[in-house]
């Protein structure tokens, strides 16, 4: 292997520049050529390449977003964008590829692989932390503090206004974003598409705090919940219960942006380097991931189909520590 290449693909996650950081770097240690593919799938259809060396990485580490940009390419779900991404990786001549991004980023290269039969190895980089394979992914430790700083804030103006808030954190099919926020924020309700939480739960939530002299709520909605947007849930509630004063707060895309925290950089660190020496290894079609402190490399296979599943102990905490 004498030259591989890297980009960054999906939504962005605070960290990904650190990991872009860590790929570059120990390619470099190792000899290897390395260029970066700008703007996800679409920059490797369109030749997009850019030869990097240890200076395009610097003063980067600290940095949100992703220098390389991304996208979420429509044109590699067909067979054509991706032949025509293998003429550009061919013509680059580039031997294996590190992907950093979520599950429809390795759903792509695994069917890229099959087609193509040049190697991608993953590193997980989503906010979400929806990828089977890694205790965390780079980003969600930093979406959280983000999410839960907002929280904080909302608080105080919940407890002057005795107003009920439904806040709605991102995380489009998991609730891996609102548990933490619901147990660091001291919810008295947590709404995830994991478990169910019915409208007359909440109805029932609230009017019993309200019987205990309970004057303020905060209600997190993972916006993923089967009960729909905060938005939604919101009118359905108000419907019983006219008298509540509510608000929604929809944190929204700030949760993907701002400097990653210490834990994400060194997450994004330790996966960047392993999912290069990972390649040398002759590793292909796997994520590197973290579980229980130890690096592992999962199939891809797995980390599309097989689910992360949220400790259901978090669920019975927001009730009882909301008492
Ligand atoms: O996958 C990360 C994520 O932030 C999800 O939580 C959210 O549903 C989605 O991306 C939003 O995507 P976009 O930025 O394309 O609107």
């Amino acid at each position: 292997m004498k030259k591989i290449a890297v980009f960054t693909s999906g939504g962005d996650a605070p960290g990904m520049n650190a990991c872009i950081r860590a790929v570059v770097r120990t390619a470099i240690y190792h000899g290897l050529e390395i260029y970066g593919i700008r703007r996800g799938y679409n920059g490797m259809i369109n030749g997009d390449f850019i030869k990097m060396d240890s200076s395009s990485v610097s003063n980067t580490i600290q940095k949100g977003g992703t220098i390389l940009k991304s996208a979420r390419s429509q044109e590699f779900l067909t067979p054509e964008g991706r032949a025509k991404a293998a003429e550009q990786l061919k013509k680059f001549e580039i031997d294996g590829v590190v992907a950093i991004g979520g599950n429809g980023t390795f759903a792509g290269a695994l069917k890229f692989y099959e087609e193509h039969g040049i190697p991608f190895i993953g590193a997980p980089g989503t906010i979400d932390n929806d990828l089977y394979g890694s205790d965390h992914t780079i980003g969600y430790d930093t979406a959280v503090n983000t999410a839960l700083d907002a929280i904080d804030k909302i608080r105080d103006t919940a407890d002057s206004h005795e107003r009920v808030f439904f806040v709605e954190v991102m995380g489009r099919d998991s609730g891996y974003i609102a548990m933490p926020c619901a147990i660091g924020g001291g919810a008295e309700i947590v709404m995830i598409p994991e478990t169910t939480t019915s409208i007359e739960t909440v109805i029932d939530t609230l009017q019993n705090g309200w019987k205990r002299s309970k004057t303020s709520f905060i209600i997190i909605v993972a916006e993923g919940d089967e009960e729909g947007h905060a938005t939604d849930i919101v009118k359905k509630v108000e419907k019983a219960l006219p008298q509540m004063d509510a608000r929604v707060t929809v944190i929204g895309h700030i949760q993907r942006g701002g400097s990653p925290t210490a834990l994400d950089r060194l997450l994004a660190s330790e996966l960047g380097m392993a999912c290069v020496e990972g390649l040398l290894n002759g590793k292909k079609n796997v994520m590197a991931g973290k579980v229980n402190a130890k690096i592992i490399y999962t199939p891809f296979e797995d980390t599309i189909h097989k689910k992360k599943l949220i400790n259901p102990r978090f669920t019975r905490m927001v009730e009882i520590l909301s008492v």
